[in-house]
């Protein structure tokens, strides 16, 4: 074991969609290895909450909040959150949105928010901080993909097209920037015990329908994603790229 491969110290982390669930887990997870970590959602009111309450734990930790999705406001506010706190070592594009329902009658608005939101949203972001990492010769960037960039279920076929998209943007970006070692992987969670799945652990049986589907027999808790975040965020991954680490309690293992 050598600790100071996963010692953030010294990096600073943007963690999109972290007001609540997986990216707060995560944002909280890269403060507490080292990391000063830049939270950004749209709610805002719950987010400067959250820095607050992460910020009198004793870690560094700003507020960014702006709509992933919305070109102009990245380009405006993520060089301004850099001149304030640094340069972004370290990018992890979780914030994400679910619209469900059969694909004759999805909306194509509902279609057009899934796929901004999830995919779109991580190559404005990315394309945005790469280059400061490209100059630096050095970035990590994670992004937040889904056991549905594998396989789906009826009523989440935008939900599965932006999480299939965003598996192989994440390969794109590897193989693009391996040689300005710059890293770039996902994270696919299985079912997760967050906001998103309420409407799944309110319905009994689709409740019992996943524990039952899933070998671990329970939902992920948002505590379980902070490892492979800090692995991935750190010179612990450093000839890792490309690569989708799911974490699903052996659910894309089983039939
Ligand atoms: N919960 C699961 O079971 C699960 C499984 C696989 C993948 N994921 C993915 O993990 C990520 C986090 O999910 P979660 O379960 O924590 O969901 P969540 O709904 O609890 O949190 C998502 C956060 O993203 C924010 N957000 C939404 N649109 C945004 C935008 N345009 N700009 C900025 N912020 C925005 C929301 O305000 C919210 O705080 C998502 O990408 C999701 O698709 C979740």
């Amino acid at each position: 074991m050598t600790p100071h491969l996963f010692d953030l110290n010294g990096k600073t982390a943007l963690v999109t969609g972290a007001a609540q669930g997986l990216g707060l887990a995560m944002a909280t997870g890269l403060a507490q290895a080292g990391a000063q970590v830049v939270l950004n959602d749209i709610q805002e009111v719950k987010l400067c909450a959250e820095v607050a309450r992460i910020g009198a734990a004793g870690f560094r930790v700003h507020a960014c909040p702006l709509d992933v999705s919305n070109s102009a406001q990245i380009q405006e506010r993520v060089p301004a959150i850099e001149r304030e706190v640094g340069p972004i070592d370290i990018l992890v594009n979780n914030a994400g949105i679910h619209r469900r329902g059969p694909i004759e009658h999805l909306p194509e608005t509902a279609w057009r928010e899934v796929l901004d939101t999830n995919l779109s949203a991580a190559f404005l972001m990315a394309k945005q901080v790469v280059r400061g990492m490209i100059e630096r010769r050095s970035g990590k960037i994670i992004n937040i993909c889904s056991v549905m960039s594998e396989v789906g279920r009826p009523t989440v076929a935008a939900y599965m097209a932006s999480k299939g998209g965003l598996k192989m943007l994440t390969k794109a970006m590897a193989v693009e920037w391996a040689k300005h070692n710059i890293q770039v992987n996902g994270i696919g969670p299985g079912w997760m015990a967050t906001e998103m799945n309420r409407p799944l652990m309110e319905n009994p049986a689709l409740d019992a329908w996943v524990r039952s589907r899933v070998p671990a027999g329970r939902y992920g808790d948002p505590a379980d994603m902070v490892g492979i975040a800090i692995y991935l965020a750190s010179s612990a991954s450093n000839f890792v790229t490309g690569q989708v680490i799911y974490l699903d309690g052996g659910t894309l293992a089983a039939l």
